[in-house]
């Protein structure tokens, strides 16, 4: 089953509760949520209070992208906020096992990120302490960016990976994601798919979540 995580990135951020209730009635699977620090990627959004606030108005598990440096120092409290999963990027902690099992141990799902120029080594000995890899498809820090195709190649690989390791784990796909390069991106292993402006600024985004989950 393919799975559509709508980005909150692209919402208008004086109407979340708006954009909210929107991605519920396009059926949307996880809300994807992009936490930005400012120095890990250059730019800013918001942190676990917009967090908090998502978990009190919906039922839709909250899918955290933390894009912040030492994520360690931030895991409990995105967890007590009702983050459900938590996603940290390999590049921003010394200890990414050590995160990993944070985040475990608080009761939330963790997931482990790449950037596009990152190898797939870099996750090679964490893969039993994820139940998703994420891999993104543009520099993280901005919505509205162009997918770079190289990726493709890697979520072959990331696939080939994960099915020689023997467990399940869900690959997702995050930045310039559109009807274009969906059937191509789940031909090739993934299974989530993140989207921001393309179901945001789609006249309809029921009929967009509905054309990315059955791309092919
Ligand atoms: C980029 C973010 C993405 C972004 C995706 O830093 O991690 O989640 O919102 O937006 P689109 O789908 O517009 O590339
Ligand atoms: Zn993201």
């Amino acid at each position: 089953m393919i799975k559509v995580a709508p980005s909150l990135l692209a919402a208008d951020f004086c109407n979340m509760e708006k954009g909210v209730r929107k991605m519920e009635e396009a059926g949307a699977d996880y809300l994807h949520c992009d936490v930005m620090d400012g120095v890990f990627v250059p730019n800013y959004s918001f942190g676990f209070q917009m967090i908090e606030g998502l978990k009190k108005i919906t039922d839709i598990p909250l899918d955290v992208h933390l894009m912040i440096t030492q994520p360690e120092r931030y895991i409990e409290r995105f967890a007590q906020a009702g983050s459900d999963i938590i996603t940290v990027h390999a590049e921003a902690t010394k200890h990414l096992q050590r995160v990993l099992k944070q985040i475990e141990q608080c009761g939330r799902k963790p997931a482990v990120v790449l950037n596009p120029a990152t190898p797939l080594d870099m996750i090679q000995y964490v893969l039993d302490d994820v139940d998703m890899v994420l891999l993104m498809s543009v520099n993280p820090g901005y919505g509205g960016q162009g997918f770079i195709p190289v990726v493709l190649q890697k979520v072959r690989d990331l696939k080939a990976m994960i099915d020689a390791h023997g467990k399940e784990i869900d690959i997702e796909i995050d930045g310039g994601v559109n009807f274009e390069n969906a059937p191509k991106l789940i031909e090739a292993g993934a299974n989530v798919l993140v989207a921001g402006s393309s179901v945001f600024n789609d006249p309809d985004p029921a009929l967009a979540v509905k054309r990315l989950r059955e791309s092919k």
